[in-house]
């Protein structure tokens, strides 16, 4: 760690009224040269993890409550929302949002300062079990937003006859994959070796694509809300460094057990008192 980024460490920091900090060393993220390293962070808050990152992040992928039926409503999701974007947006070079796609619509008109939106995506599932009377679900969707200018790698799609094409210079186009992801549910006994009991778990097969569509090997991609980490997963699987985090105890020990990691980072040094928030002497009294 560099003395610039030492001293930052140390510092608190406000943002968007949230007093956080920036993490010590000890959670400095894998050495640029690792691969498929997956760093599981100690329970905290989307916007204490998002002020900790201090590497450079490619990829975040931000899974949410959906604001509709499981994890409640929240009365200031939307300004929540934009916060936690303009934070990943300080951090990462493309983000991928997840919801249903009647509630988060609105968002493509307030995207962060400098981000685009690349792709709607949707994640088709045919197999929800119908717990209402009328349209049964069938999709969510996820938004790819992006600074502008940043790349993609549609190449790491090609199938092997495309890819010899391409080595003899004979591939005319480069065929990007679908913005429609088709995979099932895990319900029931659908993905029976892939649940863990996490309440919104994602597939394996919903994630992969964001992955590949936008990073290396090598690169870093980061999880603030994991839940059960198919994120670290799907990375690990891929060669890209993952750091995950989430605010529940319960969903982050899913995740060290589903990755298998036994040593939790330490948590982050308590925050100092700012002078504004030390106890004043009784007035009158002598201190
Ligand atoms: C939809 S789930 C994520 C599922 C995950 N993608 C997976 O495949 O298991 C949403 C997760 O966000 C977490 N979460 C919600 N609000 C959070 C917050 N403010 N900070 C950190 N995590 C949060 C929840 O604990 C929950 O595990």
């Amino acid at each position: 760690m560099s003395a610039a980024r030492r001293r930052k460490a140390a510092a608190p920091v406000a943002r968007d009224h949230v007093q956080t900090h920036l993490y010590p060393e000890e959670l400095k993220l894998a050495p640029a040269t690792s691969q498929g390293e997956v760093t599981i962070l100690p329970p905290q808050d989307v916007f204490a993890t998002l002020s900790g990152v201090t590497e450079p992040v490619t990829t975040t992928i931000l899974d949410p409550w959906y604001n509709k039926g499981f994890g409640g409503i929240r009365p200031d999701y939307f300004p929540w929302l934009y916060r936690v974007l303009d934070a990943t947006a300080q951090v990462s070079q493309h983000i991928f949002l997840w919801g249903f796609p009647e509630i988060i619509y609105p968002v493509p008109d307030h995207l962060p300062r400098g981000f685009a939106l690349i792709a709607w995506l949707t994640w088709y599932y045919k197999n929800c079990p119908s717990v209402i009377r009328g349209w049964r679900s069938a999709q969510l969707a996820c938004l790819h937003i992006a600074r502008s200018g940043t790349k993609l790698y549609p190449e790491h799609f090609l199938n092997e006859a495309q890819l010899e094409l391409q080595r003899q210079h004979k591939l005319r186009y480069m065929p990007g994959p679908p913005s429609v992801i088709e995979t099932s549910l895990l319900v029931g006994f659908v993905g029976r070796n892939e649940q863990t009991g996490h309440p919104s778990q994602k597939p394996i097969k919903s994630i992969e694509p964001l992955v590949l569509m936008t990073t290396k090997p090598g690169d870093t991609v980061l999880d603030p809300m994991c839940g059960s980490g198919t994120t670290g997963v799907v990375c690990r699987s891929l060669d890209r460094n993952a750091i995950l985090s989430d605010e529940s105890e319960q969903y982050t020990r899913l995740a060290e057990t589903r990755l298998g990691i036994t040593r939790r980072p330490p948590a982050p040094a308590p925050e100092p008192l700012l002078v504004a928030d030390r106890p004043r002497p009784a007035r009158g009294r002598k201190p």
